[in-house]
């Protein structure tokens, strides 16, 4: 049942500000953060290293960010495929997360194994809490998204994002990198992204006009600093795999060690950028890809559009958020460009070419 709406990516994408409720309510009950049992103390532990695949695995690319800028906790990631058989020397003290909506992906059960009796304790960020994953954690923990049907993971992805956002503020507090006062005020943080997301997924038709430009290009890029940085992937990742335009993600920084030789006036560049600490310089950067004719799409807020000034090709005005919570909020935009592309386009949103759901042979 698609609730009215035209494809399950479209319903499952309008269900975020709802499902991540249901998880804000699940891990923070009375102002303090709830694991199930047996819990983890993050004092307890010195490095962390996380493991997915695809959008799970920028997940864990955002996460990286947080618990290392917020909990002063070494963070390591890698994809599974490689992590598998790079066969990594695990640091004593060392927790594993594996993040995945399915539960099931082969690679990423098979980096779980590798682990087991290697590290102090095995975590797990799922959707489906009877996977093989769950089951083989230690410390199974739900990310309550709800059935996800569109091949392209959106609703999981928030989800997962907020359980690590509560995880790193947790993994702060542990640590001492917190006192109580800022713990509420980053869980005041996260409790307001529901409510954003539902100003942030209004911008529906606004993306839809921009979507029929971009659907006629054939290559795009994205470009993010920090977290955004991750969050240029995961645009890049759904654009490619359901509208089928080649798309890019660069750090914003790296963008002038190559990648600009790219630009020309028919490569749109999306520029995600929220107003954090990196904001003056993801601008800068975008300056340098106007100087070069590129066209620039802005994602950022009414102030920072205005700071960025004139000369972008297009702008999608977001609402004001705390720089923390930034990279979950800025997921919709992502989605939306991707799903009105390919819609624009035709292709099978659902049901892109040559992929599956649950991707359980390697
Ligand atoms: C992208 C997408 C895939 C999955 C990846 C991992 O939209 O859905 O990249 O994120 O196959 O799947 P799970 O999370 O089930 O391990």
């Amino acid at each position: 049942d698609k609730g009215g709406h035209k494809h399950f990516m479209a319903k499952e994408i309008a269900e975020q500000p709802s499902v991540l409720t249901n998880a804000l309510g699940y891990y923070i009950q009375d102002g303090k953060i709830m694991l199930p049992d047996p819990g983890l103390d993050f004092a307890q532990i010195d490095h962390l290293t996380m493991v997915a695949c695809g959008t799970a695995f920028y997940a864990c690319l955002v996460a990286k960010y947080w618990f290392e800028q917020i909990a002063r906790l070494p963070v390591e990631i890698d994809v599974a495929s490689e992590f598998r058989y790079r066969e990594p020397p695990i640091p004593k003290g060392t927790a594993a997360l594996f993040v995945s909506q399915s539960g099931e992906t082969a690679d990423t059960l098979a980096a779980l194994r590798y682990c087991q009796g290697k590290v102090d304790k095995i975590v797990s960020v799922v959707n489906v809490p009877e996977s093989s994953i769950a089951r083989e954690s230690d410390l199974p923990l739900p990310i309550l998204a709800g059935i996800e049907i569109g091949v392209a993971s959106t609703k999981a992805f928030t989800c997962q994002l907020t359980v690590l956002a509560i995880l790193a503020i947790k993994a702060a507090q542990d640590r001492g990198h917190m006192n109580p006062d800022e713990v509420a005020e980053a869980l005041e943080q996260v409790k307001s992204v529901p409510g954003l997301m539902s100003h942030a997924l209004a911008l529906g038709e606004r993306t839809k006009a921009v979507s029929r430009k971009l659907a006629e290009a054939r290559d795009i890029l994205f470009l993010g600093r920090g977290p955004m940085y991750a969050l240029a992937h995961e645009g890049a990742l759904k654009l490619k795999e359901i509208s089928y335009i080649h798309a890019e993600a660069y750090a914003s920084g790296e963008l002038k060690h190559g990648p600009i030789a790219l630009v020309d006036k028919h490569v749109p560049v999306i520029v995600m950028a929220p107003r954090d600490a990196l904001f003056e310089k993801t601008i800068s950067n975008m300056q340098e890809v106007m100087a070069r004719g590129g066209k620039v799409l802005l994602i950022t807020d009414k102030q920072g559009a205005k700071e960025a000034g004139p000369g972008v090709w297009d702008t999608i005005l977001m609402p004001e958020v705390a720089p923390f919570v930034a990279p979950i909020l800025y997921a919709i935009p992502a989605q939306l460009l991707a799903y009105h592309t390919a819609v624009a386009k035709g292709t099978d949103v659902d049901q892109p070419r040559n992929l599956a759901k649950s991707v359980t042979v390697e």
